[in-house]
Parts: structure tokens; C-alpha cells; sequence
């Protein structure tokens, strides 16, 4: 089954769970994928592709899983994967909107992971680098160094974020990895600069 609904509408999540309701849908996961980004100064960028972008990757993320997280509570080996990215670790200039809306899906799914273990709800967050989709277009970062360093495929990312529902964190590929540990040993002024020079 498929229910097609614009994210970026206010109410479009609770439209969402009363047609799933309506449907009877019975939920055991609830994978929030959706999201976009965009390259560019946040002063050049249009303000209202902006607040979409907040509203697609932050407030429907958040609106979903609170009206969902009550089913999945009496599901058995229930799961949340929200999708964040390696552009949660630090800032990113030329991308600020899009960093930071990633920064606030990897804090948030760290504090739900804890609330929800005792439930026996796994929440994780997944942290995909460069990947082969649609993404880089919609965000005109197809001649970024961060693509051009090469992407995993989509398929890759899935059977790690699978595999991996019941941890924290997900960082699917090595080199994903370790650029996530290099900057968590480097400062905050090195991070934010090296992610500027990526996608300029
Ligand atoms: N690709 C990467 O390099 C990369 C890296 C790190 C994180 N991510 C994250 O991975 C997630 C999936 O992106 P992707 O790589 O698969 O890119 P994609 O191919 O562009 O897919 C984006 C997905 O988000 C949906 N979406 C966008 N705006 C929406 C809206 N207003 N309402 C409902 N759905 C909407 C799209 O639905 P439609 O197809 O119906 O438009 C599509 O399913 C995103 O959260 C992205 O931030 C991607």
C-alpha cells in the first residue's frame, strides 16, 4: 500500500496516521526517510525552501513519531530509523539549514533510543555519507567534492540500517566512518571549515 503525502504542508503528518488508521495499517516500523537539502549561503537561499526543508526533515519527522510511537509500543521487535547523515557531526557552511536540521534528528533519536529501549522500541539514527540517489541533484551538489569523492549505493545504506536498528548509531561505509571519528578528534573551527570546502 502507498499513501502519497507533501511533508512540507503543515498537518500533512496527521493527515498521514488517520489514513494509515483508516487503512489499518498495522505498524512493527517506522522508517522516517523523507528530506532534502540545498547548496547555497543561507541569505541567498529563498526562505520558504528553508522553513520546507525545517519542516520536511525536522517537524514531520518529530510529528510522525509521536503520533506512531504508541502503536509501536505494543508491537513486537518495533523499530524507529530516522535518517540524519554524516552532516549531523558538526556545522556546514554553504548548507547551514540542512546541517543543522540533521544535528536535531541525531540528538533527538539518541534521547529517544534511551526513552524507548525500556519499551522495547529500537530507535536508531542513521548517518549515511555521499550516497547515490536523487539527493544530490535536488541539492545541486552533484559537482561537490563531497560527491565527486565517490557515493555508496542505496542499496548498501539500506542493509546497514537494517542490520544495524537496534544500535544508536548507524554510519554505514568505512570511509563514512572514519571521516565521523576524524572530526570528532579534530576541533569544531577545523570540522565546520573542511564541510565548507566539501560542498563549495
Ligand atoms: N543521498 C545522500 O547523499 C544522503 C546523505 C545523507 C543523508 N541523506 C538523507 O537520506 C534521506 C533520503 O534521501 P535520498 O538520498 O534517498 O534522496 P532522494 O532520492 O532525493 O529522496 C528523498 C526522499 O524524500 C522524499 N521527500 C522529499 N520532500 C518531501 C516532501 N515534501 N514530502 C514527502 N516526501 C518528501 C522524497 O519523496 P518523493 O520521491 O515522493 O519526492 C524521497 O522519497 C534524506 O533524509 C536525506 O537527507 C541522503
Amino acid at each position: 500500500m502507498c499513501i502519497a503525502s507533501d511533508l512540507a504542508q503543515a498537518g500533512a503528518a496527521e493527515k498521514l496516521v488517520a489514513d494509515m488508521a483508516a487503512q489499518k495499517v498495522e505498524l512493527t516500523g517506522l522508517i522516517n526517510n523523507a528530506g532534502f537539502g540545498d547548496r547555497g549561503d543561507f541569505s541567498d537561499l529563498p526562505l520558504q525552501r528553508q522553513l520546507d526543508m525545517i519542516q520536511v526533515n525536522v517537524t514531520a519527522l518529530v510529528d510522525l513519531t509521536w503520533r506512531l510511537v504508541p502503536q509501536l509500543k505494543t508491537a513486537r521487535d518495533a523499530f524507529v530509523i530516522n535518517v540524519a547523515s554524516t552532516a549531523a557531526f558538526q556545522a556546514g557552511p554553504n548548507m547551514s539549514i540542512y546541517y543543522a536540521s540533521k544535528a536535531f534528528v541525531l540528538s533527538f533519536s539518541e534521547g529517544l533510543h534511551e526513552e524507548l529501549k525500556k519499551e522495547g522500541v529500537a530507535v536508531s539514527a542513521l548517518c549515511p555519507g555521499a550516497t547515490a540517489s536523487e539527493f544530490a541533484q535536488e541539492a545541486n551538489m552533484t559537482n561537490t567534492l563531497l560527491f565527486k569523492a565517490g557515493t555508496m549505493t542505496t542499496e548498501a545504506v539500506v542493509s546497514k540500517a537494517l542490520a544495524g536498528r537496534h544500535r544508536a548509531i548507524v554510519i554505514p561505509g568505512l570511509k563514512n566512518l572514519l571521516m565521523v571519528w576524524l572530526g570528532k578528534l579534530s576541533p569544531r573551527m577545523i570540522t565546520r571549515r573542511l564541510a565548507g570546502l566539501l560542498q563549495a
